[in-house]
């Protein structure tokens, strides 16, 4: 099952109160939305989102028995406003991203996450849709691959592990690909404590969800669909989603960023959120040693402000 990160900081940033409602955008094994839920009732209502049939099937199992209390929608986040108006919800109380790739999602081999065994080169979070990893690996010219293994794996040996790719293609499971990036990268050049392949692989992941740009889309529709002092809480795995969160959190508490002396407002920024944890939470020693997936998750916390301040 998969272990919820840093669950008390979340619950306590994201303040789940009774009778609220509250969006799990990342609904996953349902871990986090089972402990909003304890907190909620009686009264209270969870919004639960995942791209993932198999993250519903499994969440769906958990949270049974809050009954009614729970709706699980197959979506992606991006379109949180819709989910949201579909249930005839215009505002919410909090909301939550847990990001990136589920436990669960990682120990099946079958769904090709994982560079710790054999399976096809699958990464898809979302099996309806069609561009799976084996497409980007096997038909991108070589220079996209490399710039998308450095963009989005911040891997400085991107252009060989892209050129060791290309000759030894069609790659079919993710064992070849492994093995391939491993053998790619100069043996001291390997990162301490880290398999080689984990940033090619990171890199993978992230495209063919279009992880940072459902992200960059989904945060301003959550602050604007927040109630008044709503909280908004993300937890991240990397450092590009983390950026991704704490740039877009201050571009939302920022507001207009016209000159000064500008007569009318032309940018169109407007103030939504205030932030409220300077620097990211991070998990304890204890957490890490219990959780070792939570090794690098940071949680950063908004609370939407009144759109007159
Ligand atoms: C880290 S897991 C969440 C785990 C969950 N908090 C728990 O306690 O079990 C992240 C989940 O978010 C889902 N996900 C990632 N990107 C998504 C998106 N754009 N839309 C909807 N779900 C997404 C994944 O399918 C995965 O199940």
């Amino acid at each position: 099952m998969h272990i919820p990160v840093l669950l008390d900081e979340t619950m306590h940033w994201l303040r789940p109160r009774p009778g609220g409602v509250y969006v799990d955008a990342t609904l996953g094994g349902g871990g986090h939305a089972e402990a909003i839920l304890e907190r909620i009732l009686p009264g209270g209502r969870l919004i639960g989102i995942d791209r993932d049939d198999a993250a519903i099937d499994a969440a769906a199992r958990r949270l049974q028995r809050f009954g009614e209390a729970v709706v699980i929608v197959r979506d992606n986040f991006a379109a949180i406003k819709e989910v949201l108006a579909r249930q005839d919800l215009q505002q919410v109380d909090g909301i939550l991203f847990d990001l990136g790739a589920s436990s669960m999602q990682f120990a099946e081999a079958e769904r090709g996450f994982s560079f710790q065994e054999s399976g096809p080169l699958d990464m898809r979070m979302d099996r309806r849709q069609s561009t799976t990893a084996a497409d980007l690996v096997n038909r991108l010219p070589e220079r996209d691959l490399a710039d998308l293994i450095w963009r989005y794996g911040e891997e400085r040996w991107s252009r060989r592990v892209a050129r060791g790719i290309v000759a030894a293609r069609p790659l079919e499971t993710t064992e070849e690909l492994a093995g391939l990036v491993a053998r790619s990268i100069p043996r001291r050049a390997w990162p301490r404590g880290l398999h080689p392949a984990t940033r090619s692989f990171q890199a993978l992941r992230i495209a063919v969800n279009d992880e940072l740009l459902n992200l960059e889309k989904a945060l301003p529709n959550a602050a604007e669909v927040l109630r008044e002092a709503g909280r908004l809480c993300a937890i991240t795995f990397h450092s590009l989603e983390d950026r991704t969160i704490k740039h877009t959190f201050l571009r939302l508490s920022r507001g207009c960023t016209c000159p000064p002396g500008t007569s009318a407002c032309t940018c169109g920024g407007q103030r939504w959120l205030r932030v409220l944890t300077k620097k990211p939470v991070t998990p304890s020693p204890e957490e890490i040693e219990r959780n070792p997936r939570a090794r690098s998750a940071k949680l950063r916390a908004a609370e939407r402000i009144a759109t007159t301040e």
